[in-house]
């Protein structure tokens, strides 16, 4: 039951609602990238004596107790003392099903299908906070409505390889991207009363020996590429839970880093909420405990007596023979209690969430139509034409199969998912004859095992059905791309090819039909070399939700004119990357070195001058935007300043549509490497055809800064910066210099 309000309750939430609504309204006027969605979740103070007073009742038992898993996605609480249960579910694209207390083993139930939101790199390409602020409301709705305090997302972790497993699940290869996506996302779930997970902290950036491997990084690359998200997350939006990595870093466990996780995270950022272990990535009692773990969480590997994981009886143990001091438990048991307490659990208020609602799936399908990145469209084949279109051959497997589960943790038991053929059919009905081939089949060299390599040589029969179907369609659309087994957790890919042929398929269909377009269902950049050549039409489909074959079907119709921007860099191949050029990937010995150092994604390909396939940033529109009247209010700047750029952009096209105004900087006078271009701001814009608007832009002189090697600060230099901005990190339409004095 709903819970209703009353009396002062209902006031304070009134209050707090209608500031929500004038704060969202505000902002909306504001540019995009600034925006301030809500303010609603704090953590709230009156709580901290209630939390002293309950630690000073309890025994060290009883708070050891809560330090550890008491089941797969469960952790202690203290029944004597009304401290119920805390639970956790994942993440981060959508509810997980209901397992089994002590397996991996789904429980089978019939009502824990959950709405699958489209996968990280998705919403990464949305550039919208708006929209990534709607997909944690859902997110959190779900979450909720399921009983659960803490969602395991977002996973935030910079996509250093294309190849990486989990690419899909990450939102970018930009931190500042990153960070916003990031914030708008967290205050979307904790203002629903559920926790966040943010993950996983920090530089775990692939699955090849994830468990173990050593990253070395410098710390101006930590802190310039690979913190900013997990930062902004705590400063910006209160971010109430942290999860720390398999691997380890500089020589540690990332769940036991006393560096990371007390001195940056609880230290220098003042986070007050809960760092829980990846599932099985604790290593130790006493090593975890000081060095800032605050709950264990894993595999059942005691046969259900988890009093004996690291973080129970070992730990009572270590606290009773002097090596862990008492205030360092009571520490932990704090910042549960505290999350549990801003969710509302332990007093009146938390109300009951919703599950597959209209509003939910109103969020999925703005979510999926807004990600998709158009790539190519040669004499604006796209959109279609559903009055003049007569027949259309839809061809490949991903036009038809869910992609919801698989990917491993972030696998989804979807209510519904309507497949990009359905999208199409729900379309146009009867008034298109589609004829629709499978065009190829997928298999890896060893039966159903998807650790090995994808078979990429072609099934002559159902080839030559994709070629025959395409030769009688006015229209070819192949759905190309990978599956949730290729791009998944555990295991990174071993290439950006394209599976099972599909090459192949795309040049057999291109020969016989000039009107084909591909559509690369994926998370991760995959070789689009041969559809580039050869296709007329290229869009970027992502793994993309429950709605996502309907959001497809706008876009191609032109019911959406597609505004999805990529959030990545497509390389050629995969040597162009920085990570690879430099041989930097997968390690050796099972340390990594990230040899590229900053000059990750475009940063590299910029500075070192290589052409990418697609830029980062890229994406087009079936409307022109015209950009005119580039200012700043001021020329020179002292640090604590902001420079306001203001921008005249016009719609030209017939279309209504989107456009991301882009802003790169460049330090030209800098005593250190800096990147050719930094993305430093950018505001998504919404146009009426024909419609001109100015739009505002700001900059804090401050993240102009650079972390310093030696001094280990931020340092901003005084001297000329170059302010690009454009629609891609390629496509620059404008420059303004600026003076940062002292
Ligand atoms: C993953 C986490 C996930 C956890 C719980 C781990 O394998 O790395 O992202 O949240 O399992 O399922």
């Amino acid at each position: 039951m709903r819970k209703i309000f009353t009396g002062k309750n209902l006031l304070v939430r009134t209050i707090l609602t209608s500031f929500t609504i004038f704060m969202f309204l505000t902002a909306c006027n504001k540019s995009q990238q600034e925006t301030v969605i809500s303010e609603k979740y704090k953590i709230q103070e009156h709580y901290e004596p209630i939390i002293d007073s309950l630690i000073a009742r309890m025994t060290l038992d009883e708070k050891v107790g809560m330090l550890h898993g008491t089941g797969m996605f469960v952790s202690g609480g203290v029944e004597r003392l009304g401290i119920p249960e805390f639970h956790y579910t994942d993440g981060p694209n959508g509810v997980r099903e209901e397992l089994e207390r002590h397996s991996w083993n789904p429980l089978g139930l019939g009502n824990d299908s959950a709405t699958f939101f489209p996968t990280g790199s998705a919403l990464g390409a949305t550039w919208n906070t708006e929209l990534a602020y709607r997909y944690g409301e859902g997110l959190g709705l779900e979450t909720r409505a399921r009983g659960k305090d803490m969602i395991l997302g977002p996973a935030v972790n910079i996509m250093r390889t294309p190849i990486g497993g989990r690419t899909f699940e990450y939102f970018t290869e930009d931190p500042l991207l990153n960070s916003r996506i990031t914030v708008a996302y967290v205050k979307g779930v904790q203002n629903q009363d559920v926790a966040v997970c943010v993950k996983h902290f920090a530089a775990n950036n692939q699955e090849f020996e994830r468990m173990s491997v050593s990253i070395e990084m410098d710390e101006r690359t930590l802190q310039e590429i690979y913190l900013p998200a997990y930062k902004a997350s705590v400063l910006e939006a209160n971010a109430l839970g942290m999860m720390g990595a398999y691997n380890q870093f500089r020589g540690e466990y990332l769940c036991q880093h006393d560096y990371l996780n007390n001195q940056i995270l609880k230290g220098e950022w003042g986070f007050k909420g809960m760092i829980v272990s990846d599932w099985g990535a604790t290593h130790n009692t006493v090593t975890a405990a000081l060095g800032g773990l605050d709950v264990e969480m894993g595999t059942d590997t005691h046969q259900q007596n988890y009093d004996l994981n690291f973080m129970g009886h070992p730990l009572r143990d270590s606290v009773l023979a002097g090596s862990i001091p008492m205030e360092v438990i009571d520490d932990k048991v704090r910042r549960i209690l505290r999350v549990t307490y801003n969710l509302n659990k332990m007093e009146e208020g938390r109300e009951e969430g919703e599950f597959v609602s209209d509003k939910i799936k109103q969020i999925a399908r703005d979510v999926a139509a807004e990600s998709i990145v158009l790539l190519k469209n040669d004499q604006k084949l796209l959109p279609l034409d559903a009055d003049k279109l007569k027949s259309m051959a839809v061809i490949g497997l991903n036009a038809t199969q869910s992609q919801a589960k698989g990917g491993f943790t972030a696998g989804v038991k979807p209510k519904y998912e309507i497949s990009p053929l359905q999208g199409l059919q729900n379309k146009v009905g009867d008034q298109i004859t589609i004829h629709y081939a499978k065009g190829y089949v997928q298999r890896f060299e060893q039966e159903h095992n998807w650790r090995t390599p994808a078979i990429n040589t072609p099934d002559s029969a159902l080839l030559a059905e994709a070629v025959e179907a395409a030769r009688n369609a006015e229209v070819a659309i192949i759905f190309a791309g990978n599956t949730r087994e290729i791009e998944t957790e555990t295991i990174d890919r071993a290439s950006l090819d394209l599976p099972f042929g599909q090459d192949e398929l795309i040049r057999a269909v291109t020969a016989v039909n000039p009107n084909t377009i591909v559509v690369i269902i994926a998370g991760a950049p995959v070789n689009l070399n041969t559809a580039r050549e050869t296709a007329s039409a290229i869009v970027y489909g992502w793994f993309n939700g429950s709605e996502g074959g309907n959001a497809m079907a706008d876009v191609l119709f032109g019911d959406v004119n597609p505004s999805g921007k990529l959030p990545f860099t497509i390389p050629v191949q995969l040597s162009d990357v920085g990570v690879h050029a430099l041989d930097a990937y997968p390690g050796k010995d099972l340390i990594m070195e990230y040899k590229e150092g900053i000059l990750v994604g475009y940063r590299w390909f910029d500075t070192k001058k290589i052409e990418p396939a697609y830029p980062f940033g890229f994406g087009m529109s079936y409307s022109d935007f015209n950009i005119s009247k580039v200012k700043t209010n001021k020329s020179t700047y002292r640090k604590d300043e902001q420079v306001q750029i203001s921008i005249t952009i016009e719609n030209t096209g017939n279309f209504d549509g989107k456009e991301v105004i882009q802003c790169y900087v460049n330090d030209e006078d800098s005593s250190v490497l800096r990147p050719e271009k930094e993305l430093k701001t950018f505001a998504k814009v919404f146009l009426k055809a024909g419609e001109k608007k100015t739009v505002s832009l700001n900059l804090d002189v401050e993240d102009l800064a650079f972390f310093d090697e030696n001094s280990k600060q931020w340092v901003l230099e005084p001297g000329f910066f170059k302010l690009m901005l454009g629609n891609s990190s390629r496509n620059i339409y404008n420059e303004k210099k600026i003076e940062i004095i002292n």
